[in-house]
């Protein structure tokens, strides 16, 4: 490879707006961030852009729900993705989002190119609509019986349980999912690109995109299939970019959201000077063009976007790079688990650049899926990174500050031992650059083990008590020193923060990957302060129990939640206190008499320490008014009246805001 910079252009996937980043996106953001690092610190001129994907029908109806702007949804989320992207030490050149001024021009240029070149085309389909709602429904917002298997529940474009797929009219009662009513069929002008024309464009690019064979494999078995022509419209109301020259008709969020990829470039090229959008993106641009993407996404990566970027005349991706799927513990992320772990709770408990070096000890270049399993984890971390990596140092230093007032020696006595760590860097980076992180991060720790053992041989330690050997001690750490100064910049890309630490301990400015071969001889080095601490058992456990809290109602399935429906069942209702008396020979209860509305309740509540009951009458408050009646030993209890706090004086009444009637419902 030649020795002038490369420039690089390089993305991860947009994510999706409308949940909070997971365990299972960082193992996409952390791998790509791994090779910009790398690639910056070989000193080539590599940019990381990234966006919220902020459009389509599930963001659309999550902001309804919620009865906020689907504007204001995705800007909440978009926040969570930096700060927790940044805490994570992923570090963008510019994050945006879909839904912005520039990606609607780059869009809607890109949608006139296709036209004029005849690649889009009309065409009326007919399809689920749910006419309580207005609104046509993608198949996943249909669920009914499986035609094949009659398993119940199934969505509108593949059944679970027998893996049949078909349209959603195909379902045996289907029910909208929105509305729970019948969808009924209605048509519909769509706009379609012609995917099916670009098979041989599509092949000629694959065989110079140097992909992984996995998604050769993939692409091979698509081609077999026959390419089918690519909706790309959606009908009103839809949350995206409107199709010029129709009132209702809005893009298919796949078709914008790689179009996010160049308007997050042109947002920064915009904000730089010197940076030219179309010396990136031209038909004819030398730059390189890096996808990040997880498995899932690969038909839209491989197939719909190479074609539109070539239909409207720009240059098409220099590879596409997909991952796997997160596994914890061996299997899928679970909420009841505690393994869906979200970033900010691994953050609260744990040290980013730990989850770093394991994504990277277990990556590779191929769609398998990884698994962090967290005994391993712990394992790894405090072995590898603990006692192997930082253990060179913490052992080395010590002597040279307190003995040698922080000089190096001005030789090394092994050059010979240091120019196998120097001779490493081909191998490693050539590791690094192919995605074979798990490669290279064993080289880096055999290496480790090679310096532990140099200084297990000499012992520094016994050498430091005969003051014949002091010059030897200085020579000994500083060889020590500088093997772990070289497996640091190594490094680098993996344990930023470490890395910075450590450049700091050394009283060096800067790194650069060369750096690693050249030894750090006759400076001097500041104070060592320990880099890393063992992770703790107990604070992975804490991560899991923390997990299963703050589990989202609306996706658990499991028995500790309540569904909304099961909510729904429950009659709160306001109640103006008519009567409130103690009663004869029970000391913490008093009799109330309820107004609720259309009759008259009577409810013991254990409110006596609390209130004077003569302080209650006419109060408003909130009752359960559909609890089975209870027979107690002074009368029949008919409901419940709902107060906060632990008991006896301390214990609240609910009380609604003035207007609030008797008989009024709670929602
Ligand atoms: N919005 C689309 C991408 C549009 S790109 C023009 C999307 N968003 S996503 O939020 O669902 O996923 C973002 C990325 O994270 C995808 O590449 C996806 O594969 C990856 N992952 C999401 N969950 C994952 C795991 N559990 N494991 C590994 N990667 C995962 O798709
Ligand atoms: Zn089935």
């Amino acid at each position: 490879m030649s020795d002038s910079p490369r420039k690089i252009l390089v993305t991860s996937a947009l994510p999706y707006a409308n949940g909070s980043p997971h365990m299972g996106h960082l193992v996409e953001y952390i791998q790509t961030d791994i090779w910009v690092r790398f690639q910056k610190l070989r000193g080539h001129d590599c940019i990381y852009v990234c966006a919220s994907d902020a459009h389509g029908t599930p963001i659309m109806l999550k902001a309804r729900e919620l009865g906020i702007t689907p504007e204001e949804l995705t800007a909440g989320y978009s926040a969570e993705f930096v700060n927790d992207f940044a805490d994570f030490g992923v570090e963008f050149d510019n994050y945006h989002t879909t839904h912005s001024p520039e990606n609607e021009e780059i869009v809607g240029q890109m949608y006139a190119a296709l036209r004029a070149s005849n690649d889009i085309y009309t065409r009326t389909i007919e399809q689920s609509y749910d006419e309580k709602e207005g609104m046509f429904l993608p198949d996943r917002f249909v669920k009914g019986t499986c035609p094949r298997c009659k398993s119940e529940d199934q969505y509108g474009d593949a059944c679970e349980v027998c893996g049949a797929t078909y349209a959603p009219e195909d379902l045996i009662d289907p029910v909208s999912v929105l509305s729970g009513t019948t969808p009924v069929k209605r048509e519909s002008e769509h706009y379609f690109f012609r995917l099916s024309e670009y098979e041989e464009r599509l092949r000629d690019w694959m065989k110079v995109a140097k992909l992984d064979r996995n998604v050769v494999a993939k692409l091979d078995e698509w081609f077999d299939a026959g390419l089918q022509d690519w909706d790309i419209s959606r009908d009103a109301p839809y949350f995206g970019f409107r199709i010029p020259g129709t009132d209702d008709k809005y893009f298919y969020v796949w078709l914008d959201a790689p179009v996010g990829y160049m308007a997050s470039f042109k947002h920064l090229c915009d904000r730089t000077d010197g940076l030219d959008f179309d010396a990136y993106w031209n038909a004819d641009s030398d730059a390189e063009v890096y996808h990040f993407i997880g498995k899932d996404i690969m038909y839209f990566h491989t197939l719909f976007w190479p074609a539109v970027l070539k239909g409207a005349g720009y240059r098409t991706p220099t590879s596409v790079y997909a991952h796997g799927f997160l596994t914890v513990n061996g299997q899928k992320m679970s909420k009841s688990r505690g393994t869906f772990i979200k970033a900010r709770t691994y953050l609260d408990n744990l040290n980013p650049e730990f989850l770093r070096y394991y994504y990277a000890a277990k990556l590779g270049p191929t769609i398998e899926d990884i698994d962090l399993n967290l005994e391993d984890f712990i394992a790894r971390v405090n072995s590898d990174l603990v006692g192997k990596l930082v253990n060179i140092a913490s052992r080395c230093a010590g002597f040279i500050s307190k003995r040698f007032d922080g000089e190096l020696a001005e030789v090394l006595p092994e050059p010979k031992l240091f120019a196998e760590f120097a001779d490493a860097s081909t191998a490693i980076a050539a590791h690094y650059e192919a995605r074979e992180y798990s490669k290279a991060m064993r080289l880096i720790m055999a290496l480790a083990d090679k310096a532990n053992r140099y200084i297990d041989e000499r012992k520094p330690w016994v050498m430091a008590k005969d003051e014949g050997a002091r010059p030897d001690v200085q020579l000994v750490c500083t060889q020590g020193i500088n093997m772990f100064r070289s497996l640091m910049v190594y490094l680098a890309p993996v344990i930023p923060g470490v890395a910075e630490s450590a450049r700091a301990f050394l009283n060096e400015s800067s790194w650069h990957w060369k750096d690693a071969g050249a030894p750090l001889l006759g400076s001097s080095i500041n104070k060592f302060k320990p880099l890393l601490t063992r992770v703790d058992p107990k604070q992975v456990e804490r991560m899991v129990e923390q997990s299963k809290e703050s589990t989202p109602v609306a996706d658990n399935q499991d028995d500790e939640f309540i569904s909304i429906d099961d909510f729904m069942k429950v009659d709160l209702r306001i109640a103006r206190i008519e009567k409130a008396e103690p009663v004869e020979g029970a000391d913490k209860l008093l009799a109330l008499t309820l107004d609720v509305g259309d009759d008259k309740r009577q409810v013991f509540a254990g409110i006596k320490a609390a209130y004077d009951p003569e302080t209650l009458v006419g109060r408003h408050v909130v009752v359960v008014a559909n609890l089975a009646p209870r027979k107690m030993r002074f009368g029949v209890s008919e409901g419940m009246v709902l107060a906060a706090g632990p008991g006896g004086e301390d214990i609240f009444l609910l009380s609604p805001d003035d207007g609030a009637k008797p008989g009024m419902r709670v929602k």
